[in-house]
């Protein structure tokens, strides 16, 4: 199959993703929190980021390398951490991982992902980033950290938005707990999805059910937990300025806040000495009164000489020149990703990552820049609705 005439954009991979997974998978993947305005308004004020276009500028070999912390980048995207990716699809971590390793580009893997560290080692390149959800206990979060070393993460990214547990309405009425338990309503659902049934059930017999294993071995066995008890939660704590002094102490490779959506925070944080900031609403899951993630960007970049990596709600190469043009050096993507994996299984993530890079090649021919660094000043485009 030509991948690329049945599925050219991110919204042909999201479509079959929908019609591939069971609906509580899809919900959990898709959802925001509240009544998902943040979410959409990420899509809105992405949309209106234009540039002119530019004529008569000749041929143009587009090159979209960059570099960031000291790394070259052959491109300027890399995927975000997602917890419990292996419900999305079976062995997402391994694959996302190696696709990222093959082309490049920076993988993150969540503290709360289905693979831990050690599973995931043999499948990292040379740009993998261990996303931290900070825990509470100082021996369990030295372990982590070592643990993370130690399987060939060189990068931390400490998230900072999530001091408490979001509502997430959508993914509650549609029956997933934490952990998953299979209602006669799940269960309704799974049938009606037979690829990830069948995929699912494989990885079920060969590594049981899906689950959080990094955190295995601090929960401890006799714990009798209720069967909504989400472990990430149980295990973490809000983190303070304190928290951030003593990981950078702990942490010689380059450290990230995730989260990061005022420009005064960035002051206190680059005297930390915190390497990067990740601007990011998480994609309009955990607050839906912040505002969009891209309309912030700008003056974040104003407040400091950080570099700026930026996700939520980017779909196409054209939304990554968008946050590029905003001020971000890199940008990387959660949703996306996961939608690859759904529609595609192993072949989803090169497939996206080829789709992106295509889609930026084509938006600079139309702007007449040959690199990131020739993008022109963005001009707000006019609203459509
Ligand atoms: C299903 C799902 C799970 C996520 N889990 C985590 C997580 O474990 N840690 C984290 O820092 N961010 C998590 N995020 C947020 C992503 O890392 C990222 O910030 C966000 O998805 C970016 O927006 P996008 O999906 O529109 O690209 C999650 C997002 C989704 C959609």
């Amino acid at each position: 199959m030509d991948l690329h005439s049945t599925f050219p954009g991110v919204m042909d991979l999201k479509w079959r993703a929908k019609r591939r997974i069971p609906k509580f998978v899809w919900d959990y993947l898709d959802s925001g929190t509240g009544v998902e305005a943040t979410k959409a308004r990420n899509r809105k004020a992405l949309d209106r980021i234009g540039f002119d276009p530019s004529i008569l500028h000749g041929a143009i070999e587009t090159n979209l390398s960059t570099s960031l912390l000291g790394q070259e980048f052959p491109a300027p995207f890399g995927a975000a951490p997602i917890g419990m990716s292996g419900l999305i699809w079976p062995g997402a971590e391994a694959l996302l991982a190696r696709a990222a390793a093959q082309a490049g580009i920076p993988y993150s893997l969540s503290t709360v992902a289905s693979r831990s560290p050690e599973e995931i080692a043999p499948s990292l390149g040379p740009h993998a980033w261990f996303q931290l959800y900070p825990p509470k206990d100082p021996e369990i979060r030295q372990d982590v950290l070592n643990r993370a070393r130690e399987a060939g993460f060189s990068t931390l990214v400490l998230t900072v938005d999530v001091p408490v547990a979001s509502r997430r309405e959508r993914q509650t009425r549609s029956g997933l707990t934490q952990p998953p338990k299979l209602t006669p309503r799940l269960l309704a659902q799974i049938a009606m999805r037979p690829a990830w049934a069948f995929e699912m059930t494989q990885e079920i017999a060969r590594e049981g059910m899906p689950r959080m294993r990094t955190l295995d071995k601090y929960v401890p066995k006799q714990l009798n937990l209720p069967p909504t008890a989400h472990i990430g939660y149980l295990l973490r704590t809000s983190p303070d300025m304190d928290y951030v002094k003593w990981l950078r102490d702990q942490w010689d490779g380059p450290f990230i806040i995730k989260g990061v959506m005022r420009a005064q925070d960035s002051e206190l944080l680059e005297r930390a000495g915190v390497d990067a900031l990740w601007v990011s609403n998480h994609a309009g899951r955990q607050f839906d009164g912040a505002p969009s993630s891209i309309e912030v960007l700008p003056a974040i970049r104003a407040a400091t000489r950080l570099p700026l990596i930026f996700d939520s709600g980017v779909e196409s190469g054209l939304d990554i020149l968008r946050a590029i043009a905003s001020g971000a050096d890199f940008v990387m993507m959660g949703r996306a990703f996961q939608f690859a994996l759904a529609a595609l299984g192993p072949q989803g993530p090169a497939h996206l990552i080829d789709v992106l890079k295509q889609d930026m090649i084509a938006n600079m021919g139309q702007i007449g820049a040959a690199s990131l660094a020739e993008l022109p000043p963005i001009r707000t485009l006019s609203d459509l609705d």
